[in-house]
């Protein structure tokens, strides 16, 4: 039995519908919520793209993307959910399909019906796409658009591409997603913080001597090279996944549980970040780039091989030290770093508490490590807190760090759902909370600018470290020069 109600049926355009993120995370979460009963009769999903194929040739190749992604649902549901696909090729910049869109669309039965139009595009194709949508009338009451990141390069293009956006589609109407946000522990950051009266006394300078956030791949770029060279790990995941983690752990406890009080509460750490630019960014960032690995036999290539650009200046790691100027986390230094081909994949905040102010404990005791609250977001979604507590038997009083270990697949069970089941049905029920707001996105390419302008003017290169190791060395200077660690993960 599921937990989640059903939504009322809707229509989901799905531009880029033949792509990747289409194949690979919207269908497949789709499916999830089908199996689990949340998708009303009469839901109906359109495949758009520019290959001009029909609705069979569409549905056998979401039947091949659903059985590589989904080992855990049934044949039987794979064929009901296909059937809620149908296919319409369309040229976006061009006049075909447009009006086949608007059939399908006229066909769907019901004034109040929410229509979605996802656009799994690249994001040069936003704005015309909302232009096409707007020009032809297609874009109703009940109309909602979903865009991925990257929205845009830098400020001005962002701008850009949400003033085009606004022109077809009210703020309210617009989902901006960072799939990070549909996390469920990321969400549970949210909890942990404002369903327990246990943190927030500590929430702060006072109590809590540093806070770190790792976003670790083991992956390089893959088939991306061509978008991925000209992003960037600073624009590909610090100035979203990293920043909008940051932002929870930080900001202010809102008012309500309100998609707006959450966003306004982010928006104002977002301002008080301070500003990294040329006069201190040797200080306070590090940028890598992996070459070969330094492991005999290791097939990992080195990143300008896989994009095929020697010259790339491109950085695959970032670290980085920044503070949130405000009252609460006055001093605090929250270090960020994030990578591809580093050792694991795991992503964690760990929240460092300050050391007791004095120890009543001989030498004999062993050191005191200071407490650490550790978010661990992925893999093995949790939450440690890690105390001193004394070893058991005879020897005297030895203290040993230990943690308070919470596994979410033990405490709750089940499947953990992936990020855009919750988003997609979110976007459904008209629930922008998970995602983010025109100024946010802004406000943090503000502050992101400044850090990629001072690295364009510098004459130094990303700095190389082996695939498969915690990027440059000069990444654990950053912190140990602050007298700190960055956490590992030790029994
Ligand atoms: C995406 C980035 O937003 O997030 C990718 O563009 C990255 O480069 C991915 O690999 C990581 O997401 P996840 O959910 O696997 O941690």
């Amino acid at each position: 039995m599921t937990a989640s109600a059903a939504v009322p049926a809707f229509d989901l355009v799905i531009f880029g519908g033949t792509g990747d993120l289409a194949l690979r995370k919207l269908l497949p979460a789709l499916l999830h919520r089908h199996a689990e009963g949340q998708l009303a009769p009469g839901t109906r999903v359109l495949g758009i793209a520019r290959d001009v194929i029909g609705d069979d040739e569409w549905r056998a190749r979401v039947r091949g993307a659903l059985e590589r992604a989904n080992g855990s649902v049934t044949p039987q549901f794979i064929d009901e959910f296909l059937r809620l696909l149908s296919y319409s090729a369309l040229d976006i910049e061009g006049v075909a399909g447009w009006d086949e869109l608007r059939c399908w669309l006229d066909a769907g039965v019901g004034g109040e019906r929410v229509r979605v139009f996802y656009l799994a595009t690249s994001p040069n194709l936003f704005a015309p796409t909302c232009e096409g949508l707007r020009t032809h009338g297609l874009i109703d009451a009940h109309s909602r658009v979903v865009i991925e990141k990257p929205i845009g390069r830098d400020l001005d293009s962002a701008r850009e591409i949400n003033a085009a956006i606004g022109r077809a589609f009210d703020e309210r109407n617009t989902f901006r997603i960072d799939h990070y946000l549909g996390k469920e522990t990321v969400q549970n950051l949210i909890a942990l913080r404002f369903a327990n009266a246990l943190f927030e006394p500590l929430w702060r300078a006072q109590h809590i001597d540093h806070v770190q956030i790792t976003v670790a791949e083991t992956i390089g770029v893959e088939r991306r090279g061509a978008y991925y060279d000209g992003a960037g790990a600073l624009r590909d995941m610090v100035q979203n996944h990293l920043l909008q983690l940051l932002c929870l752990v930080a900001m202010e406890p809102p008012a309500t549980f309100d998609a707006d009080a959450i966003r306004d509460e982010k928006l104002k750490v977002l301002h008080a970040l301070a500003p990294i630019d040329a006069s201190n960014a040797a200080q306070h960032t590090v940028r890598g780039q992996y070459r070969d690995s330094a492991v005999a036999g290791s097939q990992a290539r080195a990143y300008v091989d896989e994009v095929g650009r020697r010259d790339s200046r491109t950085e695959t790691f970032v670290a980085l030290r920044t503070q949130v100027r405000n009252w609460r986390w006055a001093e605090v230094p929250f270090y960020l770093r994030t990578g591809k081909c580093l050792p694991q994949r795991v992503s964690e905040i760990v929240i460092a508490f300050r050391s007791v102010p004095h120890s009543i404990f001989g030498a004999g005791a062993g050191a005191l490590v200071p407490n650490e609250l550790v978010v661990r977001v992925q893999p093995d979604e949790g939450i440690k807190l890690w105390l001193m507590l004394k070893s058991p038997g005879p020897g005297g009083m030895r203290l040993r760090r230990v943690p308070l270990d919470m596994s979410f697949a033990n405490a709750f069970g089940g499947r953990q759902p992936d990020a855009y089941e919750r988003l997609l049905l979110d976007v459904v029920r008209g629930n922008p909370m998970l995602f983010m707001r025109r100024d946010e996105v802004e406000a943090a390419w503000r502050w992101i600018d400044p850090i990629r302008a001072a690295w364009d003017a510098s004459d130094e290169a990303p700095r190389p470290y082996a695939a498969g190791s915690w990027g440059p060395s000069a990444a654990i200077a950053l912190i140990e020069r602050d007298g700190r660690t960055w956490h590992e993960e030790q029994a």
